[in-house]
């Protein structure tokens, strides 16, 4: 057995030491199960695998809640046994995605910054029956220290009724100090959120939690289930050079500090590539206030640009975490890992001031944007912390590549298939084409822009050819549609696989 003996400093839960059978037995058909875990970081792994293999034999489901993703020893092994129900609030698995898309899990796509208060609560279908953490070490009262995500950690241990942790020897100890576990009242009790700039600590290192609600202690080796990223592509390295050239624009402009204001960004691919693409940059001085904390966010700490990163989750790539586990103390004074009720906090997004930098499916001409749903019907992943940064940044910025699917689909459309933000929500809309600047701007105005500066020259006189019609027929109104022509880009894209007409 794994010895976690010294992790444990609270001797009277040694008694509490068991198997992830033993401790999967806990969990009942039709529990609402909260585990850690936000993106493929700090997600339990042992316990799940165990209660996989039981539902083999027992099929039953329960509801799934987390901070966001996870990886595959939850999201992929209770798929796999149609172990779940219901999933809530973000998924980024293959399994899970086919399974809500064929209706066999009711998925709940929330804001992530809402679910903490929302479980608190009891807004999702009763409350945590059980919580199921992951661990670097217990301490003497009996408090749990996090690994490499915070997400909905906390509120989860607040609400359940007994908690099982997984303490996983793979997490460096030394992970210890990274964390500021702070959870608001509930209204009508609720303060202000005492954060005024990216580095303020105002809560505890530990999650809050004592001996008498802990049910089972599990040991566990299983390191994280980190990705890859893929190698930065044209098209992310030209909307990164786009992003660069519009920052200075707006430094000389006065509407930005030379040290830009605090960066949120996306998860994936694009997002990593825009980050790093500030490593090159003249840029200095950054700051980061962000959900997720990945590779390129260590390039720029270690070229001595970034001073300071708040996130909830660390999930570089492989290489990325051997780096980062390597010189974790050093890496410790530069980044704090949050609950993403404050992470993603409105208020405190509204408070810094942020840069929020986001990947889009589609967008339309009038500048709502789709990051949800493809073709308006299935879902992909959910719409994640993007609507908590989106609608309350200083300055809100969509990236998406001009085309899909070798060029058959254009990213820029008459009307989106659904909506996740809005028109009044976004300022900026970047594509390797150009960069849309949409502030100030009317409906009309809006659209001629994201047509010429982002929507692919192929598809550039399908698009103006809509508007103008449109206009003629709806006089000139304020927002012109034709309704039933709105959505025939997708129709067609459905039928004939493209969305060219010609
Ligand atoms: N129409 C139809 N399909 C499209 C499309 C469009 N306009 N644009 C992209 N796609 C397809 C791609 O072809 C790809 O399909 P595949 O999986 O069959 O290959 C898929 O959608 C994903 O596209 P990709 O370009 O690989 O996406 P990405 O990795 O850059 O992610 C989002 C883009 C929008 C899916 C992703 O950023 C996301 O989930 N965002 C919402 C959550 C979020 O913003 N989180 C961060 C908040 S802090």
């Amino acid at each position: 057995m794994i010895d976690i003996s010294d992790r444990i400093r609270c001797k009277e839960l040694f008694a509490k030491v068991t198997s992830p059978e033993e401790a999967a037995s806990f969990i009942q058909p039709g529990m609402n199960v909260a585990a850690s875990g936000f993106t493929p970081a700090g997600y339990p792994k042992a316990v799940p695998l165990a209660l996989a293999e039981r539902m083999k034999k027992e099929h039953f489901q329960i509801n799934l809640w987390t901070g966001a993703s996870v990886g595959a020893e939850l999201d992929g092994e209770l798929a796999k046994v149609n172990g779940l129900a219901r999933r809530i609030p973000y998924q980024t698995n293959d399994l899970i995605r086919k399974a809500i898309n064929n209706g066999s899990i009711h998925y709940s796509d929330l804001h992530l910054s809402h679910v903490a208060q929302m479980a608190r609560n009891g807004f999702l279908g009763g409350k945590v029956d059980i919580a199921v953490i992951e661990a670097c070490a217990i301490t003497e009262e009996g408090h749990m220290i996090a690994t490499t995500s915070m997400g909905n950690s906390a509120s989860f241990v607040q609400s359940a009724k007994k908690v099982i942790v997984e303490i996983n020897t793979s997490q460096p100890v030394e992970l210890e100090g990274m964390h500021d576990v702070y959870t608001p009242l509930d209204p009508p009790r609720r303060g202000i959120i005492p954060i005024t700039g990216v580095r303020d600590r105002i809560g505890t290192a530990f999650i809050p939690c004592g001996p008498d609600k802990i049910c089972a202690i599990v040991p566990c080796d299983i390191p994280d289930g980190v990705r890859p990223f893929s190698t930065v592509d044209d098209n992310s390295r030209a909307m990164t050079e786009h992003l660069i050239r519009f920052f200075r624009q707006e430094v000389q402009a006065g509407r930005l500090p030379e040290n830009l204001l605090p960066l949120q960004s996306g998860v994936g691919s694009v997002a990593n590539a825009v980050i790093s693409g500030l490593v090159s940059s003249d840029f200095q001085d950054l700051m980061v206030y962000t959900e997720v904390i990945q590779d390129g966010m260590l390039d720029l700490i270690d070229c001595g640009k970034l001073l300071f990163a708040s996130g909830t989750a660390l999930t570089p790539s492989p290489e990325g975490l051997n780096r980062l586990k390597s010189d974790i103390e050093r890496y410790r004074k530069y980044i704090v890992l949050r609950p993403q009720e404050i992470a993603n906090n409105p208020e405190v997004v509204r408070r810094l001031g942020l840069i929020a930098m986001n990947t889009a499916i589609e967008a339309d001409i009038y500048g709502n944007v789709n990051s949800t749903h493809i073709m308006g019907s299935k879902m992909m992943n959910g719409i994640g912390g993007s609507g908590d940064f989106a609608r309350n940044a200083y300055l809100t910025i969509f990236f998406s590549a001009s085309t899909a699917k070798e060029g058959e689909i254009s990213s820029v459309v008459p009307m989106c298939s659904h909506v996740d933000h809005t028109e009044h929500d976004i300022d900026i809309f970047i594509t390797e084409q150009g960069v849309a600047d949409l502030r100030g701007l009317s409906p009309k105005e809006r659209a001629r822009v994201m047509i010429e500066n982002c929507a692919h020259p192929d598809y550039r006189p399908q698009l103006l050819d809509y508007l103008e019609r449109a206009e003629n027929k709806c006089g000139y109104a304020q927002t012109p549609h034709i309704l039933n022509e709105a959505l025939s880009w997708h129709v067609n894209f459905q039928e004939k696989g493209t969305m060219r007409f010609k």
